[in-house]
């Protein structure tokens, strides 16, 4: 008795903890004004909207000066969506190919003022594009030794002050345009809110496929992201299948589908969808005001348009099952590559047949991103330790297609006259792992 009452109360206490909690995940707190113009900062803050006050002297290439070009839109540097951006004379990276290997994930929640502005031990503006040594056509080891020091320099994280006094003098790093002191307040704001980085938007980013492969918040909801898109992108972007040159002015070139299929793209997307672009008429505003939700609703939804998601590879190789309404089957997966190093989808498939025998079936077929069509064949004949007899028949088609978190094959398979006459029909059902991949894909 005394038990019961115990649990009806601990129950009672979690259903509370459980509203509590759903609730707060349902209400995200709008942004402060000091949070989004933190967050246009981290897109470019000399721009008006982001507080800034035009360029500093002495920087010609503003990506020298822009946090996103070296920590990434996502702030994971190499570990996102910029694992594999280049450097040249008009940009840093985030170290792909630097000398210096300090990491440039920013530490979200913790971030100072002081570790923003770095007074007196950033890196002088003359040393940023100004850094880049070009190597020559005839190679020199002098010429390889400034063209990697400017390298690791110019991706140093730059000093953004100017001492009021200096300023006054017409010195300081940045003289004419340092940051102002509320720019790094709000910065600093941004970068602690918990509306910045990756985890808001992504469950995982995999910068080792190319291009880096994205899987959304796993409740992020492909309808609420339709009619989001629909809603508050289309007037400007239209379609996002077709290159669209309305109110966006011609971005992105291509249309928004053929954009997120470049390398590393859905971190700049969650970015500037969030945020908005600093001094353009996509303002968070015109968006429609977006909690985090609605842009990993939006990816989603663009990510399974586009077939950008979860692609059909050797990470879904092993064991996998249709679920307990399906025990005493089994299905093992291999992606392999084909004599002209096509990847080709294989499927075996052991279950039962209409008259109540066991039967393996087998399917391959070339992958298409995220799916495959194949052609399924039936093996009969032989016996034990004579296989010799065993011979292989038609037994017909299907399509197998990858979730875009790797988790799920759904199945579609479908027989033959011939096999419809031996009792085989269509099957449709979603198939799931039965074992943990021992690589580091999922
Ligand atoms: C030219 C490249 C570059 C730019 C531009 C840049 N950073 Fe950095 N930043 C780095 C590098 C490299 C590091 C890691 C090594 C270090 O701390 O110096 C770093 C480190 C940091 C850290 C971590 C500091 C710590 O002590 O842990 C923060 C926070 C940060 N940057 C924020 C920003 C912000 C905000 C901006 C834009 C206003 C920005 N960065 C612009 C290169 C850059
Ligand atoms: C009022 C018109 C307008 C609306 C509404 C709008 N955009 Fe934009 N968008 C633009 C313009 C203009 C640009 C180019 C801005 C720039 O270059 O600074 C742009 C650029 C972008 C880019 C960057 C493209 C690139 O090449 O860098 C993305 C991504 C984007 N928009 C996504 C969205 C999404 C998602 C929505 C809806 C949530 C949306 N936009 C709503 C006008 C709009």
């Amino acid at each position: 008795m005394c038990n019961r009452v115990f649990k009806l109360v601990v129950s009672t206490t979690s259903m509370f903890l459980f509203l509590l909690f759903s609730g707060m995940a349902l209400a995200e707190v709008p942004p402060t004004d000091e949070i989004v113009i933190g967050g246009q900062m981290w897109n470019n803050w000399t721009k008006t909207s982001a507080g800034g006050s035009g360029a500093p002297t002495g920087e010609t290439s503003g990506d020298y000066y822009r946090c996103k070009a070296c920590h990434g839109w996502e702030g994971k540097g190499t570990e996102g969506g910029y694992v594999r951006r280049s450097r040249k004379d008009s940009r840093p990276n985030a170290g792909a190919g630097d000398g210096n290997a300090t990491s440039r994930v920013i530490p979200w929640g913790t971030v100072t003022a002081a570790m923003i502005t770095r007074t007196g031990t950033g890196r002088p503006i003359t040393r940023g594009s100004a850094s880049w040594v070009a190597l020559d056509a005839e190679a020199s080891s002098a010429n390889t030794a400034a063209h990697h020091s400017g390298y690791t320099e110019g991706n140093l994280h730059p000093d953004y002050s100017a001492a009021a006094a200096t300023q006054a003098a017409g010195g300081g790093n940045m003289p004419n345009a340092a940051m102002t002191a509320a720019q790094v307040a709000n910065v600093v704001a941004y970068l602690n809110s918990g509306l910045a980085g990756p985890t808001p938007f992504f469950d995982f980013i995999f910068p080792a496929y190319n291009p880096v492969l994205y899987v959304m918040k796993a409740n992020a909801d492909a309808d609420a992201g339709e009619t989001y898109y629909n809603t508050f992108c289309m007037g400007c972007h239209g379609d996002p299948a077709t290159d669209h040159n309305g109110a966006n002015g011609g971005a992105p070139g291509g249309g928004i589908l053929a954009y997120l299929a470049k390398d590393g793209k859905f971190s700049e997307f969650a970015h500037k969808a969030m945020w908005g672009s600093p001094d353009s008429i996509m303002t968070r505003a015109a968006m429609g005001s977006p909690t985090t939700q609605n842009i990993t609703d939006v990816m989603r939804y663009l990510q399974i348009l586009g077939k950008t998601g979860f692609p059909m590879d050797a990470c879904l190789d092993g064991t996998w099952w249709g679920g307990v309404a399906k025990s005493g089957e089994g299905f093992n997966v291999e992606v392999s590559l084909n004599g002209e190093g096509k990847k080709i989808f294989n499927i075996f498939f052991y279950t039962s047949d209409p008259a109540g025998g066991n039967v393996y079936l087998m399917a391959t077929g070339l992958v298409d991103g995220n799916a495959a069509d194949v052609v399924v064949s039936i093996a009969a004949g032989g016996t034990w330790d004579d296989p010799t007899g065993v011979a292989t028949a038609d037994w017909g088609a299907g399509r197998f297609v990858v979730n875009d978190r790797g988790t799920v094959i759904g199945m579609t398979v479908t027989p033959n006259a011939t096999q419809v006459a031996a009792g085989y029909t269509a099957v449709t059902y979603d198939l799931i792992r039965t074992t943990t991949p021992v690589n580091a894909c999922s």
